[in-house]
């Protein structure tokens, strides 16, 4: 059976598809066969990301380590239960067509979705972006507005929990979750600090650990168009490696190595 890695939680712009196409990369580029699923059936950032690498290598004539794809269909059934039956099913089919994997890496849509709760009970990894403020930690917990402090957790952070409650009751190993604070920036030191207690306080509370993060880095956007991830830049274009790119690159590098993932 693959790995699964699921990037998900509940908010758009956090850096799901993102950091999804630079581990995919980076999984590929050490020679683990790994399949993409995009979730996020109406922006298709994943997979457009796909599209633009695949263009890249066209118009350059080079070949780039790539993923290949899996997807399944929205069910258009009327009756809610009929249409959840067909995801499910649906969902089993893809993952059943990655078989051959090492590696399954699924992108979430920015809100609840069939698709997206069956990715989290099949998640082995579990990768929650969140931008570095306060604003959008509540997508993890809910915050007393006057002291800051934890008051519990958010309904994405339930959902979560009750999916690996499913994954324990079927006897599969449990989900690993990690929290990565994307997009931090080196000028808000105080909202940093801010962020990384409140985060520490709820990690062990429920129970994720931590990823080291990205920082807030204009090339991100650029690398979209082009369909590279910081992995590629050193074949691509010598010229792009710069010092900020380098430590960008590292960054990437940190994540992987803190995922502890199997070997492929
Ligand atoms: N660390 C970062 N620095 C700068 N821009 C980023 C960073 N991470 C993501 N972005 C940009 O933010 C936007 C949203 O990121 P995306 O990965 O599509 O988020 P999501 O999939 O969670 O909606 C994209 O334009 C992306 O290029
Ligand atoms: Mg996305």
């Amino acid at each position: 059976m693959p790995h699964v890695i699921v990037m998900g939680n509940e908010k758009g712009g956090s850096g799901k598809s993102t950091t999804a196409m630079h581990v995919a990369t980076a999984l590929t580029r050490e020679g683990g066969k790994v399949a993409a699923i995009d979730l996020d059936l109406r922006q298709q950032s994943f997979f457009r990301y796909l599209d633009n690498r695949a263009d890249y290598v066209r118009r350059h004539a080079i070949e780039l380590p790539t993923p290949r794809r899996a997807q399944p269909r929205p069910s258009d059934r009327d009756s809610r239960a009929e249409a959840e039956a067909e995801e499910r099913d649906r969902f089993a089919q893809a993952l059943a067509e990655c078989g051959d994997c090492d590696f399954v890496l699924i992108d979430c849509p920015g809100s609840y979705s069939t698709y997206s709760r069956l990715a989290h009970a099949a998640a082995d990894t579990l990768v929650t972006p969140i931008n570095d403020s306060l604003v959008d930690f509540d997508m993890l917990a809910r915050l007393d507005p006057q002291t800051g402090r934890v008051k519990g957790p958010s309904v994405y952070a339930e959902m979560v929990w009750k999916a690996r409650q499913d994954r324990a009751a079927s006897g599969r190993r449990p989900t690993d979750w990690l929290v990565l604070r994307n997009r931090m920036s080196a000028l808000d030191a105080r909202n940093k600090r801010r962020v990384g207690v409140a985060v520490q306080e709820l990690a062990a509370r429920i129970g994720f650990r931590l990823a080291p993060g990205f920082s807030e880095r204009v090339i991100f956007r650029e690398l979209f168009l082009s369909g590279l991830t910081l992995l590629d830049l050193r074949e691509t274009d010598p010229q792009a490696m710069t010092l900020s790119n380098v430590a960008a690159r590292q960054e990437v590098r940190d994540l992987m190595r803190a995922l502890e993932l199997p070997e492929g």
